[in-house]
């Protein structure tokens, strides 16, 4: 892909100082006693998608990993679904993300939470994952491909880095059937850096890639209670102490509300699935 793609992915996320740093400092703030921290502590903020950690065990679930998994996390963002991941399964997960800093944070909060031997974070692009042929057991990503114009190369990227027979589970924004999206949201501040298609089309992408399809799921719904749930807690209580403003900063309210409103105006869905690489 190109530089400048590539610069405009990464300026968009990366923010200034560490945000390990500062939602470790939150996380102190709140939390009774000085127990180890564990890696849920952390979740309102580092859970960088609609649903947050619910939607990642749901996501667990249907991956079923044995214990001691290789597992790829493609746009792993500050690592939060990866430390789920290494503490659910003892698994060996790898992320990948094109935010330096984001790796950098995602490191800083592993090892502070005891999961720094089990996930490794490379910055990298998901078109150009640096892993060789059939080397990991399960794949996934979630909230990513949204940011990528030819999610086709992910796809195969994906296919050939999984083991024959590895699982692929997604969980991504896709077109909605009314209309171009609002924007700012929390993956683009304007139209031209949104590359999202419609579910059917990121399927048949998927099928090209030579993956088979067992689960293909709408969660629209279940995003936009989720979301509603915020808004009106924010209401009544106003912000909660840790969240995914540590992560978006001043466009905090406004990226949200309009992922809320796209949500409600049908011009963004959510779409789960989990995909197999055959055997032959
Ligand atoms: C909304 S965040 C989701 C992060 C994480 N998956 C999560 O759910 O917590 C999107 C992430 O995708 C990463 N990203 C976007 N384009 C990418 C690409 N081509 N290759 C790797 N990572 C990418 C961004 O840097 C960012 O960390």
């Amino acid at each position: 892909m190109s530089d400048d793609y590539l610069t405009s992915v990464a300026g968009h996320y990366a923010r200034e100082g560490s945000l390990a740093e500062r939602i470790l400092t939150l996380v102190t703030a709140q939390r009774q006693g000085d127990g180890p921290l564990s890696f849920k502590e952390l979740a309102p903020a580092d859970q960088f998608h609609l649903r947050g950690k619910d939607a990642s065990e749901e996501m667990a679930a249907l991956l079923d990993a044995k214990p001691g998994a290789r597992i790829l996390d493609v746009g792993s963002g500050i690592g939060g679904s990866a430390r789920l991941l290494a503490s659910a399964y003892q698994a060996e997960v790898l992320g990948i993300d094109l935010t330096a800093s984001f790796c950098a944070d995602a490191a800083a909060l592993s090892a502070a939470t005891g999961l720094g031997d089990r996930t490794d974070f490379v910055c990298a692009d998901a078109t150009n994952i640096p892993l060789g042929d059939a080397s990991a057991d399960l794949a996934w990503t979630q909230h990513v491909a949204m940011n990528i114009p030819d999610k086709g190369a992910v796809y195969k990227e994906v296919a050939r880095v999984l083991k024959p027979g590895g699982r692929f589970a997604l969980y991504d924004i896709m077109l909605g059937p009314t209309g171009d999206p609002h924007y700012p949201t929390p993956w683009a501040s304007q139209a031209g850096a949104s590359f999202l298609l419609p579910p059917p089309e990121v399927h048949a992408l998927l099928l090209a890639a030579g993956l088979r399809e067992h689960v293909w799921l709408d969660r629209t719904a279940e995003a936009l209670g989720w979301m509603r749930e915020r808004q009106a807690a924010m209401k009544a209580s106003g912000p909660p102490p840790l969240s995914l403003q540590v992560i978006l900063g001043t466009h905090f309210g406004e990226m949200m509300g309009n992922v809320a409103r796209n949500l409600e105006e049908g011009r963004i869905v959510v779409q789960l699935g989990m995909f197999r690489k055959p055997l032959d």
